[in-house]
């Protein structure tokens, strides 16, 4: 059998607040295999940009691990890029778009190869006449591009996105999902999204993990079975509509009350 990709293995954690312990994660488990998409939903302040902080290797699991391309993580990999929500603070307003990209690239690369890389990671999210300009001169869902375009440029296996398009007006965000579906297939990442939005979930996913309850578990890994995929005629179809109310009503409710076993393809 295929090896995980990423392996997140009973993490459970917890905050020292001024009141006390907060317990937010509780042994959470999420496999994510070669080339897949999985997307994470759950609604705001379950735990979710804790949890990619974990697999990211920015933050230590009070319990459990995570191992990313077979190794467990004892703090950042270069096997993970990162894309966040806040694009305006993630890149460097004096670089230029081709320097912002280049600047992760793995010491070890000579110029030639580290320019090779960027264009091509530039040209990948469409941004080739714009790789002289600074951050300041793109429009939002254009520095989101440079964003993707950076944390995929040294080909790490894994990417990573907390709420990447919860920050740009509705067309742009399709624009960048299908961006996001296309670098995938041509760069072969295996990726984590984060998200609060059920459709974005369900349109971009080969699976949907849903977060619930106060501290956070997996109540439900729901396999999505579209092959490629179009904004309208996708999303127009019965079983999207099927698949959304299943993910809403288990955000909602949680898992026991309101499925039936056949109902949850898979619960962790
Ligand atoms: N550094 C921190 N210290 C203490 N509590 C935190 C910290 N980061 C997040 N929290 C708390 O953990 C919970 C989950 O936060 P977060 O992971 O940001 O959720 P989400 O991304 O789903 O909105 C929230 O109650 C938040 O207040
Ligand atoms: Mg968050």
């Amino acid at each position: 059998m295929t090896s995980p990709v990423v392996d997140i293995d009973s993490v459970g954690h917890d905050y020292a607040t001024r009141q006390g312990v907060q317990q937010v994660l509780r042994s959470v488990s999420i496999r994510a295999y070669p080339g897949e998409m999985v997307c994470v939903v759950g609604p705001s302040g379950i735990g979710k940009t804790t949890l990619l902080r974990i697999i990211a290797g920015l933050q230590r699991p009070t319990y459990g691990t995570v191992s990313v391309a077979g190794k467990v993580l004892n703090g950042p990999s270069d096997s993970v890029g990162l894309v966040f929500q806040d694009y305006s603070r993630s890149l460097y307003p004096w670089l230029s778009v081709l320097d912002n990209v280049g600047l992760p690239l793995r010491a070890g690369l000579s110029r030639v190869e580290r320019l090779e890389r960027s264009r091509a990671a530039i040209h990948e999210v469409g941004l080739d006449a714009a790789e002289a300009k600074r951050p300041w001169e793109l429009s939002g869902g254009m520095q989101q591009r440079v964003a993707i375009a950076r944390a995929v440029a040294y080909r790490p296996a894994v990417l990573l996105m907390d709420e990447p398009f919860a920050s740009v007006d509705a067309q742009t965000r399709s624009d960048l999902e299908d961006l996001t579906l296309r670098v995938r297939d041509d760069f072969g990442q295996t990726v984590v999204l984060i998200t609060h939005d059920v459709d974005e979930a369900v349109y971009l996913a080969d699976r949907i993990v849903v977060l619930h309850g106060s501290p956070a578990r997996v109540i439900a890994e729901i396999p999505v079975p579209f092959g490629p995929r179009d904004q309208l005629e996708t999303r127009g179809g019965a079983e999207f509509a099927r698949i959304r109310s299943q993910v809403h009503r288990l955000i909602r409710f949680g898992a026991s009350e309101v499925l039936t076993s056949e109902e949850i393809p898979c619960v962790s």
